[in-house]
């Protein structure tokens, strides 16, 4: 049988070249760090990787990733292996101070001790220091204090470091878990976040995991529902299309600084994983369903999520639809807009914004007419119908 060479394949070579055991372990380390994509968000001038710098939009204010290359001033060259680690997997730098989370460290928490030393080792000799200092954060003193980070963490990021040596792993079912689980992230951007702005789920214990998520005006789908095999998916992240899709906007950019380097067998394990962790339930049939107008069934895919099966919402955070101006309103434009473009309240004192995302991307003309009508009917009683051209009219006056 032909050796798949992954990441234990190449962790063995490192063990038998005694000639320079360095150069074998920075190939190492460097494959996990495409892996895990550190230049994605580490990296704003690609002339200068790693040199930080990249611009984050948190509800709170603008954060700037920091310079990882081994500067010993303004990088990361004075770090020690267990304070890399700790920053990586536990989102605590060496002054102590708690990263915000953007840095995804509830993920990395899936290396192990045997994906740091290399890492660490790659980021010490195999990058180029850049002297580039770090940019000061855009966070109004009042938020900018690190201590809440704290609490978040204690509920959100997952405890004990795993430190099995994962990269072990020879069965693709649990290579592929941990690959998309841990350096891959892949839950950053395709599972939908909570009230703190946690993930709703790091495993495919939780239903919420990758099912799908608003990101930067960007939906990432559902990674549970695609509808293509392992092959086809390994295929669509080593090069960005494959038989019946293609990729654009942030998931290109995931596929060109990470997943196009995995080796074949890497990606077809993360193939793999997603088809098993598939949802089937009836949702092929839901969409069909769907696409046959049912306007009840579609406030309770799209809208009972949040705002209760009986349109009850959240106190403080989720609109009730019962009595809400909009709905009550006789003219239904703001409505329509609402649930065509999503709505986002103000940002205020120590408060996140709350956001609604926008179906126009998911319904038609047609169907926004019908589930307003519904909402109209079912939470203000007006039985007056709104037409899809009506609807048209409305979203193109801007
Ligand atoms: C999704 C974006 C993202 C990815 C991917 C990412 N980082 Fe970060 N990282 C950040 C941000 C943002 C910060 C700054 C956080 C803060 O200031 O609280 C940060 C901070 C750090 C720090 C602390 C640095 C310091 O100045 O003390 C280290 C170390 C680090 N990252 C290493 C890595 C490594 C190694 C990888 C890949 C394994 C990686 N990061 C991947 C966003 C990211
Ligand atoms: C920075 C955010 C981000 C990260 C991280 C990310 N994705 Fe995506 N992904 C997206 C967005 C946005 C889309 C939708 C864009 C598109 O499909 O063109 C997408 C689409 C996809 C698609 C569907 C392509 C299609 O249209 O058929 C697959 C498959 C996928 N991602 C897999 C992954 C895997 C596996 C990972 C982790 C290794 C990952 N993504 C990490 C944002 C992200
Ligand atoms: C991800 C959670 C979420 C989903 C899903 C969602 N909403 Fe909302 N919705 C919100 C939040 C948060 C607000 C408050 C934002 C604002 O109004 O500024 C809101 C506001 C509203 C408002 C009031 C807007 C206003 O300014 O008064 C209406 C009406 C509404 N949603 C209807 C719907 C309908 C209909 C659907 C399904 C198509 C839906 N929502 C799906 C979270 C959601």
């Amino acid at each position: 049988m032909k050796r798949q060479l992954g990441l234990a394949g190449l962790f063995l070579v490192s063990l038998q070249s005694y000639a320079s055991p360095n150069s074998d372990l920075i190939s190492q380390g460097e494959y996990l760090a495409r892996a895990a994509d550190c230049m994605a968000c580490h990296t704003q001038d690609s002339a200068k990787p790693y040199a930080g710098g990249v611009k984050f939009e948190l509800p709170i204010g603008t954060l700037y990733s920091t310079n990882i290359s081994p500067d010993k001033q303004h990088g990361i060259g004075d770090y020690s292996e267990a304070q890399f680690s700790r920053a990586v997997r536990e989102g605590v730098a060496k002054n102590g101070q708690r990263l915000y989370p953007a840095m995804p460290y509830n993920a990395y928490a899936k290396l192990s001790d045997q994906d740091i030393h290399p890492l660490y080792t790659y980021f010490m000799q195999g990058v180029k220091a850049v002297d580039q200092p770090n940019r000061d954060n855009d966070i109004p003193w009042y938020l900018a204090a690190r201590w809440p980070l704290r609490i978040w963490n204690a509920i959100n990021a997952p405890h004990p470091v795993d430190s099995s040596p994962s990269s072990e792993q020879s069965d693709p079912l649990k290579r592929g878990a941990w690959l998309v689980e841990g350096p891959g992230h892949c839950g950053a951007c395709h599972t939908p976040r909570g009230w703190m702005m946690q993930e709703k789920g790091l495993t495919a214990a939780s239903k919420s995991y990758l099912s799908g998520a608003e990101i930067e005006g960007w939906y990432a789908p559902s990674l549970r529902q695609l509808p293509y095999d392992a092959a086809q998916t390994a295929l669509i992240l080593k090069s960005g299309h494959n038989a019946t899709s293609a990729v654009t906007g942030p998931m290109s950019s995931v596929i060109t600084h990470s997943t196009q380097y995995l080796t074949d067998s890497d990606a077809q394990a993360i193939g793999l994983y997603l088809h098993s962790i598939r949802i089937e339930s009836n949702q092929q049939t839901l969409a069909l369903q769907v696409s046959m107008t049912d306007p009840d069934k579609n406030y309770l895919r799209y809208c009972s999520t949040c705002h209760g099966k009986e349109g009850q919402g959240t106190p403080n955070v989720i609109p009730s639809l019962h009595h809400n101006l909009l709905v009550t309103a006789d003219n239904p434009a703001s409505l329509i807009r609402v649930i065509a473009d999503g709505a986002k309240t103000p940002q205020t004192l120590g408060q996140f914004s709350w956001s609604m995302p926008g179906y126009h991307h998911t319904l038609d003309d047609q169907q926004l007419a019908e589930l307003t009508n519904y909402v109209r009917g079912r939470f203000a009683g007006k039985h007056d119908k709104v037409t899809a051209s009506q609807v048209s009219t409305i979203l193109s006056s801007h």
